[in-house]
Formats: C-alpha cells, structure tokens, sequence
C-alpha cells in the first residue's frame, strides 16, 4: 500500500541444476524466441553435485546493471542476458499492475548487479548455459516477486534453460504459438519418482567443443534433410515412448531409447553441410563399451548420451554402479595416482569377473578420461537463505570467496 517503505536496497540468491536430455533439443524455428522444431525430455540433475549458485541485487545508488560470471566481470548487455532481465521485469509489472507496491515499482527502476558462479569447471563443458539461464532467472524472479511462467523466460537464454526450471524429468514442449507462449517446460514426473536410477558423467581430457549449440543447430536446420525427418516425425514417436518409459521405470526401454536419440542428434551433426563433428574417438570407445557391456549381461544396464561436446553421460541403475565404475577405471586408467578420481556419490569397490574383463575390457587408453562424477535425478532451483551464501555484499560488490 501507500505506507509501503521504500526498500533501498533488496537481494536475491538461488541456485540451480544442470539438466541432460534423453530426446534431445536440436533447432530452431524462431532464433530470436528461441522457439524450437521439436520437443524435448531431460533429466535433471542433482545439486548436491553439479550446480550454478546466482546473487542477484537491486539498489537506488547502483548507477548500472553489472554482472560477474565465476568472479570475472562480463557483459552484461548481451542481448540473451537482457532478453531475460527484460522479460522477468514484464512479468513483475503485470503481476503488480493494479496494485500499488511501491516497494516492487521502485525497485524495478533500480539498476541490479548480478553475480553467478558454478561449483564445477566450466571447461568441463557440462551444459553450464542452461543452469546458468535457469539460475539467473530464478534469482531475478525472486527479487521481483515473480513465480509463473518463468520457464519461458529461461528459455530465452538458451533453449534447454528451460527445463533446468524443474527437477526430475521434464519435457519442454515445442509449441505452437508464433509468439512462444506455449513453448514451456512441464515436469514429467519428480526426481523421487525413480529412486534407482544413476547418472555418471564421464569428464573427458582435453578440447573444447568446435562448434557451439546455436551456430550449430542453425546450419543443421538450414542443411539437414534427416533433421527435419527428425523433428517431423521421431521425435513426436520418441516422446511418447520415453514418457511411458519413465513412467514405468522400464531401464531397458529408457536405456536403449536414450542411447538412440543421442546417436541420432550425432547423425543429424554428420548429415550438417559442412558437417558438424562432436563425438570423438574416446567418445566412441566409450559407446562401444557400453554395448559390450550390456552384451555380455544380456541386457541394457548403461545408456550413454552426448550433447554438443565429448563428455559421456552415462545412465544407470544403483546395483550397477560400482561395477560399471570399475570397468571405466580399467578401460581407462587414471592418469596420476588415481585421486579423486570418482567424485560426488560414493562408490563402492567391485571386483569383476575375468569373463567381463576379457568381453568389455580390450584395449585400455590411459588418462583419457579425466574423473567420473556421480550423480542422480535432483529438483529444480532453489532459494538460498542463509545470507553467507550470498555472492554479493551488500555495497552490490564480489564478496572474497573462501
Ligand atoms: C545438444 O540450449 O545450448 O545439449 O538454445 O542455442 O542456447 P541454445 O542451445 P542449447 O542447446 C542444447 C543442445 C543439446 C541438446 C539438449 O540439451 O536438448
């Protein structure tokens, strides 16, 4: 009301999770919109392991918007950056409009500085975008009061932002509208749906991408013939069978559908003029291993994925783990003393068979891969409420990280 101080100064910190597809998001219809040509379903992962952490500040005496992405400033005029401080302030206004909140009006007129950092290696090339836009966008939203429609916003970052704004399983559906506004994210179903189920992201040695996502899909759509085949008509087949997969918790049907979406996005990557190349020698190692290993048990116990980069996701049930860690170890044995080489989730011992040596271990290539995270399905982003875990102080500036 009237009476409403004026707040001079109001902060906001959430974080937010990494998600990876399993029918996969690869072109655009609008680039502007980030509009999609089909839908999409993914996993999200926990935070507990894998995270992005956003302070966001509005103040009366900041006299510009600033932003800070993992302690270095950076630019915070680009253009997806402003797309989302742009569209959240939109929602703020509509939802405040007719009321009379001062402290909300004021605040939108205030400058905001911006702080985001993950708790992993960006060069490790693990879908940091998608928990960044996610992240950002839930900070900012809580800053203004925002809580609908907010996937949309996320996606207005980089596409599979959107769904990072759920945890579990999320489909982002494609949409109809030329205006995007039926393009949003809808959780399939909890992380606690599937208790099970594993993640091991295999953190490769080496290069970054050649290619990023958007330049990427943007060729794939101008020149794939097998892309539009894709998004005309397996995808929308896909999609249902992965939906009742999930909700079955049928492994093998997930598995193995899983494992042929990736190949295929990498077909519609070599099907490219000139042609897109994402997956490697080691990534292809990596792919046969897993199906000599599922081989040799008769039916499918790992599933690989692969976005626009040479990490191998792998999915799994908790009884395979340390088997399955076991064998990536001897395939691919530790450059160094072999510290931390497992990280997040624990992991037990395993000892494996000679048999399933002799069938899936041949020829092992040391160092190439550099550490395996475990993990699991998480929930969407959080609001962080202990102030110490806020990234900016209160005069809006970098806090000394520990
Ligand atoms: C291969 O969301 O990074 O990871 O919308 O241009 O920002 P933009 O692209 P981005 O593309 C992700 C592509 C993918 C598949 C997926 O996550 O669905």
């Amino acid at each position: 009301g009237a009476m409403a101080a004026e707040r001079a100064v109001a902060m906001a910190t959430c974080t937010a999770p990494v998600n990876i597809a399993v029918i996969k998001y690869w072109g655009k219809r609008d680039t502007d919109l980030i509009l999609p040509i089909n839908s999409s379903l993914s996993v999200t992962l926990h935070q507990d392991q894998l995270r992005t952490t956003t302070t966001a500040v509005a103040s009366r005496d900041f006299t510009e918007d600033r932003l800070w992405l993992n302690g270095a400033e950076a630019d915070v005029g680009h253009p997806r950056v402003q797309a989302c401080l742009r569209e959240v302030r939109r929602l703020a206004r509509k939802r405040r409009g007719g009321s009379e909140d001062a402290a909300t009006l004021s605040l939108l007129s205030y400058k905001v500085h911006i702080a985001s950092e993950n708790n992993f290696p960006t060069a490790a090339g693990l879908a940091s975008s998608a928990a960044g836009y996610a992240c950002l966008v839930s900070a900012l939203a809580r800053l203004y009061g925002v809580e609908d429609e907010l996937s949309e916003v996320a996606r207005r970052g980089s596409g599979s932002a959107c769904r990072s704004m759920w945890g579990g399983f999320v489909q982002w559906q494609r949409g109809e509208r030329p205006d995007g506004t039926d393009s949003l994210a809808l959780q399939v179903a909890p992380e606690t749906h599937w208790p099970e189920l594993r993640v091991l992201v295999l953190v490769v040695s080496g290069e970054k991408k050649p290619v990023g996502s958007t330049a990427g899909m943007q060729t794939s759509v101008e020149t794939s013939p097998l892309l539009k085949h894709r998004a005309e008509v397996v995808v929308p087949e896909r999609l249902a069978q992965m939906m009742r997969h999930i909700q079955e918790r049928d492994f093998e049907g997930f598995g193995q559908l899983a494992m042929r979406d990736s190949n295929q996005f990498h077909a519609t990557c070599l099907d490219t003029f000139p042609p897109i190349f994402y997956l490697n020698d080691l990534s292809r190692h990596i792919i046969t291993l897993a199906h000599r290993y599922n081989a040799h048990h008769g039916h499918t116990k790992v599933a690989y994925t692969f976005d626009a980069g040479p990490n191998a996701v792998i999915f799994t049930l908790a009884d395979t783990v340390d088997e399955f860690v076991e064998v990536v170890r001897r395939s691919f044995p530790p450059a160094t003393n072999g510290d931390q080489f497992v990280r997040g989730l624990p992991v037990g011992s395993a000892t494996l068979p000679q048999e399933l040596v002799a069938a899936v271990v041949t020829e092992p290539v040391p160092g190439a891969v550099q550490y395996i995270l475990h993990t699991k399905p998480g929930p969407g982003p959080q609001l962080v409420d202990d102030p110490s875990q806020h990234l900016l102080g209160a005069d809006g500036l970098p806090r000394r990280r520990a």
